[in-house]
């Protein structure tokens, strides 16, 4: 029966994810405890280098990031999609125009994610491509604390549209040309690692939860980029 097979299921989880993936990750925990109240959580937050660390010196069970490592053999499966944005203060000039050039970011002082950031990393590789060399005012080593510099008028920034909430009402995306820039959100697993019964449980639990999130989050940023407009 289910209620005993839930009650097998006792023992340690180990998560260890990227800063973007805290928006999503412990709400959903939460309903994952009550599911299975045996089982007992220990969730890491760090950034990308962080989250390779642990990685490579085997401290976690599972691990949510945006790029699949490449000098690590690892198994991983994509769940969500994790776009990166150009954020700006609400009252933004650039914020009621429409198809930004990328060139134009470059006038606009610049807030950046410390070296380490597979944001940054990802925003680095982009501006390379086009030639774009922005003016980084700020550097920062927390998606919050950069919410609220761009919300005080320090300066724009690239971040996972995971980052805005209900409360982000101060801040807009602006639309820029060659953004959002497309990535996802994988879970990651050694793969010379047997997954617990814990561990499979959860991956199969956040599969799930993605897909009902997916669907709700289509909705709702279509709401959101109207509002902006
Ligand atoms: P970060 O991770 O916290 O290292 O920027 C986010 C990402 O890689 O998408």
């Amino acid at each position: 029966k289910v209620a005993d097979l839930k009650g097998l299921k006792q023992g340690q989880l180990r998560l260890a994810v990227i800063t973007t993936a805290k928006y999503f990750v412990p709400r959903l925990l939460g309903s994952f405890c009550q599911l299975y109240p045996g089982i007992d959580i220990a969730l890491q937050v760090t950034n990308h280098e962080g989250i390779l660390e642990r990685m490579s010196s085997n401290m976690d069970d599972l691990y949510i990031m945006s790029q699949v490592p490449e000098h690590l053999d690892v198994n991983y499966q994509p769940f969500l999609e994790n776009p990166l944005v150009v954020i700006a203060p609400a009252n933004h000039p650039l914020a009621m125009q429409k198809n930004i050039s990328i060139e134009r970011l470059a006038d606009e002082p610049f807030i950046m994610r410390e070296p380490g950031s597979g944001t940054r990393r990802a925003v680095q590789k982009l501006f390379d491509e086009h030639k774009v060399m922005v003016k980084v005012k700020l550097e920062l080593g927390s998606n919050e604390a950069i919410k609220q510099a761009i919300a005080g008028g320090l300066g724009i920034s690239i971040l996972s549209r995971h980052t805005l909430t209900t409360e982000s009402k101060d801040l807009t995306i602006l639309d820029v040309e060659n953004f959002p820039i497309q990535r996802n959100w994988y879970m990651v697993y050694l793969a010379g690692k047997q997954l617990s019964i814990v561990a499979r449980t959860y991956f199969e639990y956040l599969l799930d939860a993605a897909k009902q999130f997916a669907n709700q989050t289509i909705s709702s940023s279509v709401f959101h980029a109207d509002e902006n407009r």
